[in-house]
């Protein structure tokens, strides 16, 4: 049977797809390129029949997390009600080797081993537990971006104050000619004190990927260590963590990888255990054992639970087809509208620079009006970003957004920079 045949008879549009109709689905799908089966709407509408939307709004603000699919919730739900029968019966007897089954297998999604990644709360937790464990000297040095998110600039911030470290920032330019280009701007802020430079792998307010390789490879030739905010880069990008050859990796599971609210991930490659400083106290593991920064005390253990579920949902798919699906559709809206007049996008024009976040601003309209109107006139949900380099809206297609809504989207955006 081939796709269209599938979708046809197993009313891939209905809201009733199992798991399995789905896996079916995909193997119909399988010998279709990633990269034509991107711009397939009949098949992409089967993917979106499996999340339950608004009427009233489009949704185009999934940078901050990521809408589950209704499968995806019900298995939650049903872990919740599960382990409140069990109670402590479970916390006791089954919620380590569970947690441990679930690590297990995110490590295998990440590439890592299991014994250098811990499940966290959140790109938040995981990155201020290597800021704040780092054995930080009056006068080191660290190095990050204006662009970078505010929390971990705060919390290099507090180490500041707390040690009398230095934090240097250079600000990243919007559209550059070279990967070159960004690898020499950290680099000329290198100096013989940097300990430690922060990267994001995908800028949450731009969208922009930058060259990571490349800059652990720079950071590294100068003995300096590297950590990646990888909050909006994992399960959206196809990569694993050690061909990056960073030393620490933290993400959100609730953006792209679909898991419930409250999941992340921590890696910490195993030479760089040792020296890491646990936030909670935890004499059960060895200095050199990851889990000694995961005393988590008594938390929503169903979370860890429901990470499976995400992750099936994802590989139901597959990184190769999500990635080149949420490309297609920023590439979809942004080619039309790039250059038009009074028109900025803050997004590099390489497509390799980018994925589904873009960012678009209208000159003379300062940003929360332009989201203001796009809500209030258009029905169009979307995120104000005023910051830094950055003035115009954040536009974040998901995997059930369609093309008929980017066009609505550009309409309102031409008539807004007509008007
Ligand atoms: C680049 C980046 N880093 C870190 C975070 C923090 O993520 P969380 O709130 O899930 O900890 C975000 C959240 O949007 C982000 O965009």
């Amino acid at each position: 049977m081939n796709k269209r045949d599938f979708l046809r008879t197993a009313g891939g549009a209905s809201l009733g797809l199992t798991l399995g109709d789905a896996r079916a689905l995909f193997a119909a799908a399988s010998a279709t390129p990633a990269v034509e089966l991107a711009a397939d709407e009949a098949f992409w509408a089967s993917i979106r029949a499996k999340f339950k939307l608004k009427a009233e709004y489009i949704n185009l603000e999934n940078g901050y997390y990521c809408m589950q699919p209704q499968e995806v919730l019900e298995a939650f739900i049903a872990h919740v009600r599960e382990i409140n029968t069990e109670a402590s019966y479970y916390m006791r007897t089954k919620q380590y080797p569970n947690k441990e089954a679930v690590r297990d297998r995110l490590a295998g999604l990440a590439g890592c081993s299991s014994e250098e990644l811990i499940i966290t709360r959140n790109t938040t937790e995981s990155l201020d537990t290597v800021i704040a464990g780092f054995d930080w000297k009056p006068g080191d040095e660290a190095v990050m971006a204006e662009q970078d998110y505010g929390a971990m600039l705060d919390q290099f911030d507090l180490q500041a104050r707390r040690y009398g470290m230095l934090n240097r920032r250079v600000s990243l330019p919007l559209d550059p000619k070279s990967d070159e280009e960004i690898v020499d701007l950290y680099a000329r802020l290198i100096t013989y004190k940097t300990r430690l430079l922060m990267v994001g792998h995908m800028v949450n307010i731009t969208g922009h990927i930058l060259p990571v390789r490349k800059l652990a490879d720079m950071a590294h030739s100068k003995g300096v260590q590297i950590m990646v905010d990888g909050a909006h880069a994992f399960a959206h990008l196809d990569f694993k963590i050690p061909d990056l050859n960073c030393d620490y990796y933290g993400a959100s599971l609730h953006k792209w990888l679909g898991a419930n609210l409250g999941a992340g991930i921590l890696y910490v490659r195993k030479d760089r255990i040792e020296k890491l400083w646990p936030i909670y106290g935890d004499k059960g593991f060895n200095d050199t054992d990851i889990r000694k920064l995961n005393h988590t005390g008594t938390h929503p253990v169903h979370t860890d639970l429901a990470i499976m579920n995400a992750i099936d949902f994802h590989e139901s798919i597959g990184i190769a087809r999500k990635e080149a699906r949420l490309r297609y559709l920023q590439n979809y809206w942004t080619k039309q509208v790039r250059g038009l007049p009074r028109i900025v996008l803050n997004t590099p024009a390489d497509p390799r620079r980018s994925c589904a976040i873009a960012n678009v601003g209208i000159t003379g309209l300062a940003p929360k009006e332009l989201a203001r109107t796009l809500l209030d006139k258009y029905r169009i949900w979307t995120v104000a970003i005023d910051t830094a380099n950055v003035q115009g809206v954040r536009i974040t297609p998901h995997l059930y957004t369609t093309t008929a809504e980017l066009d609505a989207f550009v309409r309102a955006l031409t008539a807004i920079a007509g008007g």
